[in-house]
């Protein structure tokens, strides 16, 4: 009995080994090098011994712009080679139309929001909330980003006053909480005068990294085929995390559909337009991958086009149902929320040291926004030097650098290497980021607006810039974040003047947890600008 007990266990142990070290050669019979993956583990010990960026940027020296690696099970072509990027994300879009994600997240169930959903899902989601993010949108919404604005800066009077160093990362946080409440769903969350919001609390719980939710994904690696327990798993823990989110927001929709004379430009009353029953409903057409690509090719300029303003409209059933309108919103609040504070706290930490960059900006201010008040949407617009700074800073610390990878739907050729179905491509977008065929001179390390003048972006490559992402599925809310940002720089550098201190970290360390944050915070002091008649400083 035992000899036979042992001979099964050896042939077993014998087949799974095989078939592991052959799924080991897959990239060998692509011709892509790459760091040699552990028997049980691929690569995955060593992307986290280390924030991810860092292995990349290693492995892309040892091994080229396009190199190998194992998570775990999956393997994942990692590249920063920006010719390939255009082929992934926006030639071949239709057949790399899906999002690199762990297989525990169930794609094809209704709780499943836009940033994960795949397929026709994700196009119908999409095409749902595109208009709600176009320019006419912003410029109606701008008002209510303005009131929150008044708040912050209201508060930065204090901190002002108080002479004392502050992180500034984490009143940012309040500030964009509140817009994202606010513009969102009407909600009135008070996040900038009260830093102890429990919703707040909610949301920085929701972002906090916990490795129990990282066991979903090692259940489906490392065992394929309890991937169907994985997903359950992954769906309770994922409700645990977020479920103060969602129940707020789910008051804020049933008080939206027992009242309907509180209308307003909001994501929420877009998402309930797009809901309605109504076979005479109207979306753009955008329901061909080409058709996608030209309405949402942002690139470098940050400039979507309208497509609530394109002259092909179609009628078709848009309907989401009540459970997807309310997962959408809490998806928008939790992407609006900490991506949008990291971006300004980055900034604000340029503008503490880099006093020059700080100078030019402020004479832009007083140059424009010369009325009280934020500045409004057209005045932002015109406003290069801002904008100039702000994609310096998003070059810089790209706070989603693991939010654009894509997988294959189908086997596809890109630049002569044959992907299989299934495989993953991820960006390396600090490699990208750091190159200095794209941003060189002065060395990329450097912090220098001037590389984003209309003419050095003119020869770019239009993949060289990617805190965003890109393509058809690229983020969503950048128009939205960016305004945000723009409003808040503006009306804090227009009255103070940002200075580091003892306390400020500088160099600036990265840590990674669901993004990329500042470790120790951005410890800031302001000090009050003069600022005289004729527009020069006292
Ligand atoms: C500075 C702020 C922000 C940054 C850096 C950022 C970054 C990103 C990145 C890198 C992606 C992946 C893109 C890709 O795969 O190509 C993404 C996707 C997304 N973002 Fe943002 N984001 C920001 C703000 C926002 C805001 C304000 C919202 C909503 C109000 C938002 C909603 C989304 C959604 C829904 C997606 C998924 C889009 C899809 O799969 O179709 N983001 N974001």
């Amino acid at each position: 009995m035992w000899p036979h007990l042992v001979a099964v266990i050896i042939i077993l142990v014998s087949v799974w080994l095989w078939q592991r070290i052959d799924s080991y050669r897959v990239f060998k019979k692509m011709g892509i090098n790459g760091p040699p993956p552990n028997l049980i583990f691929g690569n995955f010990r060593q992307i986290m011994s280390q924030p991810v960026w860092m292995a990349y940027r290693k492995w892309e020296q040892l091994y080229g712009k396009t190199f190998g690696v194992f998570f775990l099970n999956s393997p994942s072509i990692v590249t920063s080679d920006v010719d390939f990027l255009q082929e992934v994300f926006v030639k071949q879009f239709s057949k790399f139309h899906q999002r690199a994600i762990p297989n525990s997240i169930d794609t094809e169930d209704e709780e499943t929001h836009m940033v994960f959903a795949k397929g026709k899902r994700w196009k119908r989601l999409r095409l749902i909330s595109n208009p709600t993010f176009s320019s006419l949108k912003m410029k109606q919404m701008a008002p209510l980003i303005q009131e929150s604005v008044n708040s912050f800066i209201e508060s930065m009077e204090k901190r002002c006053q108080e002479e004392k160093p502050f992180d500034i990362h984490s009143d940012f946080q309040g500030l964009t909480l509140e817009v994202i409440g606010s513009c969102g769903f009407g909600l009135e969350i008070n996040s900038v005068r009260d830093n102890m919001s429990p919703f707040l609390a909610a949301c920085r719980k929701a972002f906090s990294a916990s490795l129990m939710m990282m066991t979903p994904m090692l259940i489906s690696e490392l065992f394929p085929s309890l991937t169907g327990l994985a997903k359950v798993l992954n769906k309770y823990l994922t409700r645990k995390r977020v479920h103060d989110i969602d129940v707020l927001v789910s008051a804020a929709v049933q008080s939206r559909l027992n009242d309907p004379k509180s209308r307003r430009v909001d994501l929420l009353q877009l998402m309930l337009d797009a809901k309605t029953d109504n076979l005479d409903s109207t979306v753009p057409q955008a329901m061909t991958d080409s058709d996608v690509v030209s309405t949402q090719q942002g690139g470098e300029t940050g400039q979507q086009n309208d497509s609530s303003s394109s002259p092909r409209k179609f009628t078709q059933k848009a309907k989401l149902t009540e459970k997807e309108v309310q997962t959408q919103c809490s998806t928008f609040l939790l992407a609006g929320y900490e991506t949008t504070s990291t971006a300004l706290a980055y900034a604000a930490y340029h503008l503490a040291t880099s006093p020059e960059a700080q100078k030019a900006l402020q004479e832009e201010v007083d140059q424009y926004c010369t009325e009280e008040g934020p500045p409004s949407y057209e005045t932002i617009s015109k406003m290069q030097y801002l904008d100039m700074f702000l994609k310096e800073s998003l070059r810089l610390h790209p706070i989603a650098p693991f939010g654009p990878g894509r997988t294959a739907q189908e086997s596809s050729t890109v630049m002569g290497v044959h992907i299989p179905k299934g495989m993953k491509v991820r960006c390396d977008v600090y490699s990208i980021h750091m190159d200095p065929e794209h941003w060189g001179p002065p060395d990329p390390s450097l912090f220098c607006p001037e590389r984003f003048t209309t003419e050095r972006i003119a020869k770019r490559h239009p993949m060289a810039w990617l805190p965003f992402g890109a393509g058809p599925r690229n983020c969503i809310g950048m128009r939205f974040a960016l305004m945000e940002a723009k409003m808040t720089l503006a009306c804090l550098v227009k009255k103070f003047s940002v200075e580091t201190c003892a306390e400020t970290q500088i160099p600036l360390v990265h840590v990674a947890s669901s993004t990329v944050q500042p470790e120790k915070g951005v410890t800031v002091r302001l000090t009050r600008r003069h600022v005289v008649a004729n527009n020069s400083e006292e």
